[in-house]
């Protein structure tokens, strides 16, 4: 099984959308965001990729990935699978960072598939009235290391921390 990581950002209650929109403007973990996937894979759902700004799709310097049962639904420059499983496979050779990036549909599949090891989890400190969330999981089978920190500023309305969790081998 292809080894790949899962990229989000949550609240306290696990909420990560509302109205297919995200519920913050964070710049900073924007920009990790985007430094992070840069060059590698991101794989979304359709609804994910109907959310990003028209201007702002597909994200660049990315191979973007969507994720439909629409056997007719296409995007410019993007690659279209109707499993998870198979958007994956497809890039069994692949050297680049496969990372999933939501939304609460793929999450949720993702987090049932043997190679998801390594998350990148930032945690905003608030509670929205989000109707999308990422489901709950048993930390005791991951290792965390907090990577970064933001406190409050003129640019950002909340604070967060960014963690990125690696799976601890049964071995
Ligand atoms: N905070 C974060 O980090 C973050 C990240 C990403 C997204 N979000 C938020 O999450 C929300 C969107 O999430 P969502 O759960 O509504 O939608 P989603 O996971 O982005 O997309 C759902 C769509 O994926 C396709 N899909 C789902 N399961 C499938 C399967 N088993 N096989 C084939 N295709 C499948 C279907 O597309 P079709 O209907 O076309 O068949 C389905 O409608 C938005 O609010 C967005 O802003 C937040």
């Amino acid at each position: 099984m292809i080894g790949f990581s899962l990229i989000v950002a949550m609240d306290n209650n696990h909420g990560i959308g509302k109205n297919n929109d995200l519920m913050w403007h964070l710049p900073r973990d924007m920009r990790f965001f985007k430094s992070t996937t840069e060059n590698q894979v991101v794989i979304m759902g359709r609804k994910n990729y109907d959310s990003i700004p028209e201007k702002y799709r597909p994200l660049s310097n990315r191979q973007n990935v969507i994720i439909t049962r629409n056997k007719l639904f296409n995007a410019p420059n993007c690659l279209v699978f109707h499993t998870l499983d198979e958007a994956l496979n497809h890039f069994v050779n692949d050297d680049r960072e496969i990372f999933i990036i939501g939304g609460g549909e793929i999450y949720k599949i993702a987090m049932n598939i043997e190679g998801l090891d390594k998350m990148y989890i930032t945690n905003v400190n608030g509670v929205f009235n989000a109707d999308t969330f990422f489901p709950s999981f048993d930390k005791s089978s991951w290792n965390q290391e907090e990577i970064m920190s933001q406190e409050l500023d003129d640019k950002h309305n909340y604070t967060f921390k960014t963690y990125i969790y690696t799976k601890i081998s049964d071995k």
